[in-house]
């Protein structure tokens, strides 16, 4: 498969301001991360609490710089492309666990879709409500839900409007990180099943981060295990699942309930 993403060596460090003045000090968030995403593809990022998945989703999706390394797509300087032109930036979105993080409160679920289409000229302002309510449709909502708010829905109908609009822009990749963790396990699984849906029939490629190695296990097509800021383990999903090399996938194993 034809490779996307290059993520080349990435590190990244925050420096902590401790309560006291001399508790300050470094989290090496990341330390020299390399891997590739081919086109088409679903890759788990798996990773406990604190592992850096998060940091990680943020440097490719251009919200933060790494200290050192750079990610490649399709062969570019990411980081070198979206200073250049931030119309790229709508190539590669970003859905995150708790939607309240992209969605204006004040703003209708209008409102919400109609800025990004706006912002990257996507369609013409005539056709803007059109491309909204096919858009709505896709993620199995109604036009009805054009002119409610954020906290007039349920929290899968939010991640249903979050993931509207990411698709809106027409990206080529998403960064899904852990999208479903505050969802219950019914909803979980519909967002999931409508990921894959979505993720076929606009042949996207998924980043698709969790701590859970049951969604891991129900979406990727490949793993990646991160262990505090450095990757243990990398395969496809089958051959990891069933024959785990480090010893820190062996214990996520035993823990769940796989
Ligand atoms: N803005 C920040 N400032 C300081 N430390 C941070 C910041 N963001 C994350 N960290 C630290 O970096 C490490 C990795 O965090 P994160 O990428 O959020 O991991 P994950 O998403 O896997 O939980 C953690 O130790 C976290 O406390
Ligand atoms: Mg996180």
């Amino acid at each position: 498969m034809k490779e996307i993403l290059r993520i080349n060596n990435i590190s990244k460090t925050y420096k902590i301001k401790g309560a006291f003045l001399k508790l300050s000090g470094f989290v090496n968030a990341l330390k020299g991360i390399f891997f590739t995403v081919s086109k088409g593809e679903t890759l788990a990022l798996i990773g406990e609490s604190g592992s850096g998945k998060s940091t990680l989703a943020f440097i490719v999706a251009g919200l933060i710089s790494p200290d050192s390394g750079n990610i490649i797509y399709k062969g570019r300087d990411l980081h070198a492309l979206y200073k250049k032109d931030s119309k790229i930036r709508r190539k590669i979105q970003i859905i995150f666990q708790d939607p309240y993080n992209t969605l204006n409160p004040r703003y209708k679920v209008y409102d919400a879709l109609s800025e990004p289409v706006w912002v990257h000229k996507i369609v013409s302002r005539r056709k803007i409500k059109n491309e909204i309510v096919r858009t709505l449709e896709m993620v199995g909502l109604g036009e009805d839900y054009i002119y409610k708010y954020p906290h007039e829905l349920s929290g899968g109908e939010r991640q249903r409007i979050a993931i509207a609009r990411a698709i809106i822009l027409k990206p080529e990749v998403i960064i899904c990180d852990e999208p479903t963790s505050n969802l219950d396990l019914s909803i979980q699984a519909q967002i999931l099943n409508l990921l894959l849906e979505i993720k076929k029939r606009e042949d996207l490629t998924l980043l698709f981060i969790t701590h859970d190695i049951n969604i891991a296990s129900f979406i990727s097509d490949r793993v990646i295990v991160l262990y505090n800021g450095e990757i243990v383990e990398e395969g496809k999903k089958e051959d990891i699942f069933a024959n785990p090399v480090s010893s820190y996938t062996k214990s996520l194993f035993e823990a769940s309930t796989l």
